[in-house]
């Protein structure tokens, strides 16, 4: 086990460069399962979610090749199963995206319930919704859920709830479909484009993504590509809420600025300033934040994604804050380890309302999930002392090089091995 241990109070100055979108490549490398050849997906962030995925692609037998760090080349075309195996998926939510891919290839997918950070309940109904109007029958037997048809058929879906992973999961089991699939009120985050325009070069006929509402005309083949995934807007909204929290002047490159939009907005309403390039922002923390009030929403809504770490940067705010969470029924558990620091904060259901302090001071932290995590880490950057976060495997689910990546920006960060008492005390 290992911990991060962060002396606080450097500004961060630098330059930092964004890796591949985590919840774009989840997405993507199980759609890999649908081409009839040879996929290459370059940008591929080195975070452990990701190595998950992969572990699944090789289990039911893709054949994986390594091209460099951040590149695969993924040959789906000797996958026989549609059984995922159940203690991967367990690991993380997006390996719910097995079920669409599978229902897209065979018109049958096996596979246990999924995973993931615990924001209270993640039901899945939508998918099945979507799933059964496609004409698959969906049956939970021995703890999996079993999906099949005798060929799918496109359809209308309305979403009750506009859900990521419903849309990401609709248009995978409908893009081979027979005739036009409708998704009305889908979300619109830039990972679902990413994901259309990745089954569209292989010859996908999806239109509207980005909007709420998208057409699938199904096609018989798909084939194989070279694809790029986006940059990680969550990470690089993660860093600009770190450089403006320790009022400094950081770079983030390799991003795209629209995608930034609704973070950059609410940073410049905490008195930091932001510069847009074509590839890169540039963020310039204020002396101390400014209050105001967040509230999270699908994109273009400021994201669930950045709450913990836009929360943690308002805690020492001139003021009070109210910060709203809107997607999820249970996503403040972190802020005990915030007030243990000093923070005044008080939740009631899905609001916090925030009043600022001058100043936080170091405390035992752990993470609570993976963006709580990466807030616990803003927090014992701007921290007096010595802050130590346990529990740190949520932070690198999502995260590439999280360590390198802070340290090239001056911050004081050492990733430690936890030496379990017990074995200390044996070998005295
Ligand atoms: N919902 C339902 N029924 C469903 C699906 C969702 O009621 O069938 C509800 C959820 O309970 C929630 C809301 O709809 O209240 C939104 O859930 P959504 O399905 O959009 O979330 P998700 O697909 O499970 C993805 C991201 C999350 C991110 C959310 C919201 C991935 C792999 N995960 O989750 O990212 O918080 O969208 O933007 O894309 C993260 O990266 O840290 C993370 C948790």
């Amino acid at each position: 086990m290992e911990k991060f241990v962060i002396t606080g109070g450097r500004r961060l100055e630098g330059e930092v460069i964004i890796s591949g979108a985590k919840n774009a490549a989840v997405a993507i490398l199980p759609a890999v399962i649908l081409s009839d050849g040879v996929c290459r997906i370059e940008n591929i962030p080195g975070i452990s979610d990701v190595a998950v995925i992969v572990r699944i692609l090789y289990e039911l037998g893709a054949n994986v090749k390594v091209i460099n760090k951040s590149t695969l080349e993924i040959d789906p075309r000797h996958i026989a199963s549609h059984v995922v195996p159940a203690d991967l998926t367990k690991r993380m939510r997006a390996s719910s995206y097995f079920m669409g891919a599978m229902l897209g290839r065979f018109n049958k997918a096996r596979i246990a319930p999924p995973g993931g950070c615990d924001f209270g309940v993640r039901p899945i109904d939508q998918h099945i919704k979507g799933f059964e109007a496609l004409g698959a029958r969906v049956v939970i037997d021995g703890g999996m859920v079993d999906a099949s048809a005798e060929r799918l058929v496109g359809n209308p879906v309305y979403l009750d709830v506009v859900s990521v992973g419903a849309t990401i999961n609709i248009m995978l089991a409908a893009v081979k479909a027979r005739g036009l699939t409708v998704i009305e009120n889908a979300a619109k985050e830039p990972h679902i484009v990413d994901l259309a325009n990745f089954l569209n070069s292989m010859g996908a006929d999806i239109m509207g993504a980005g909007t709420d509402v998208i057409k699938i005309r199904g096609v018989e083949h798909l084939s194989g590509v070279t694809y790029s995934i986006i940059p990680d807007q969550i990470e690089a909204g993660t860093y600009m809420v770190a450089a403006a929290a320790t009022g400094g002047d950081v770079l983030v490159k390799n991003v795209i600025p629209k995608h930034l939009e609704s973070i950059t907005a609410k940073l410049e309403e905490a008195g930091a300033t932001v510069e847009e390039f074509d590839e890169a922002v540039r963020i310039i923390g204020p002396s101390r934040p400014r209050h105001c009030n967040v509230k999270t929403m699908p994109h273009p809504g400021f994201p669930t994604d950045m709450q913990p770490q836009m929360a943690t940067l308002l805690s020492v705010a001139d003021g009070a804050s109210i910060v709203t969470e809107s997607v999820w029924d249970n996503r403040f558990r972190y802020v005990d380890q915030l007030t243990l620091m000093g923070a005044k904060i008080q939740v009631d259901g899905k609001v916090a309302v925030i009043q600022g302090v001058e100043g936080l001071t170091a405390a035992p932290l752990h993470a609570t999930d993976l963006r709580a995590g990466a807030a616990m880490i803003i927090a014992g950057l701007m921290a007096r002392g010595v802050t130590e976060i346990e529990d740190i495997t949520h932070i690198d689910r999502g995260y590439e090089d999280v360590t390198a990546k802070f340290s090239a920006l001056g911050a004081d960060i050492r990733r430690v091995k936890i030496i379990n008492p017990n074995l200390r005390k044996a070998a005295l």
